[in-house]
């Protein structure tokens, strides 16, 4: 079995009375696509701005690359290969998507500027934008600016990618180009952490499916087993699952 990149032991986080995540544990190995699925406000988002270093755990251990990283800056934790996107894609609206591209090499992973520039180039045309280059990132539809999105992640070099609805708003024929994408990432060696609401990016895309509810992973297995789980029906479909 390959080697564990991300392990998470008993996650937890509370704002105030509302205990969004009370024990969340698991792990994602090198070069796998792990699913979440999880209800609306379940914790999912938290979850990542938890482990990108947005937000402070009340408890638990991150160990990422065998460091553990809970109370490590934003920037080194960018550094040593975690990158994300926002579930509300935020490039730069008036700097052009090689820009974007651009800055998210010389920020990300401090290299110079003419390395960058060859990476971005590579990135562009991973993320089927290469002929968009020049345009400014505000003016992109929605599948481009989630492309781009992708791409700005990229741009740091992460080992672990993690995506927060990198799919959500997009026609079934877009998800597919999504899909396409994180196939591709995953072939260069990225792990991926794959939040995502369209099933059809979760049984076509992910090695595992993990499944938060209650503040709590109630189960983890891969994605066509997991959908038919009865704590799939349970938790989507309340009692009538057992009828
Ligand atoms: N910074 C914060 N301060 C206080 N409460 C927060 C904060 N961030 C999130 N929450 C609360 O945490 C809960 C989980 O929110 P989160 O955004 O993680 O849900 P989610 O699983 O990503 O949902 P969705 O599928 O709708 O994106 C919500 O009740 C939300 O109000
Ligand atoms: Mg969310």
């Amino acid at each position: 079995m390959s080697k564990t990149i991300l392990s998470v032991e008993d996650l937890g986080i509370s704002f105030g009375s509302n205990h969004v995540l009370k024990s969340v544990s698991f792990e994602v190995r090198e070069q796998e696509v792990l699913g979440v699925i999880g209800p609306n406000g379940a914790g999912k988002t938290v979850m990542l701005n938890i482990l990108s270093g947005i937000l402070s755990p009340t408890r638990g251990r991150i160990v990422f690359l065998g460091r553990e990283i809970s109370k490590m800056k934003i920037t080194e934790r960018t550094r040593m290969g975690l990158g994300r996107t926002f579930q509300v894609p935020r490039p730069f609206g008036n700097m052009t998507v090689y820009e974007n591209i651009l800055t998210g090499g010389v920020y990300g992973r401090k290299i110079a500027e003419e390395e960058a520039a060859a990476q971005a180039k590579e990135i562009l045309a991973l993320i089927r934008l290469s002929a968009r280059r020049d345009d400014l990132a505000g003016k992109l539809a929605l599948l481009d600016r989630k492309r781009l999105e992708i791409g700005v992640a990229l741009a740091s070099a992460p080992k672990l990618l993690l995506l927060d609805e990198a799919a959500g708003g997009l026609t079934n024929s877009e998800v597919a180009e999504i899909l396409q994408i994180v196939r591709e990432v995953k072939d260069r060696g990225t792990s991926v952490i794959w939040i995502e609401h369209v099933m059809q990016t979760m049984l076509e895309g992910t090695d595992r499916v993990m499944l938060l509810a209650d503040g709590r992973d109630i189960l983890c297995a891969p994605p066509a087993d997991l959908m038919r789980s009865k704590e799939v029906g349970e938790v989507y479909l309340g009692a009538e699952a057992d009828e």
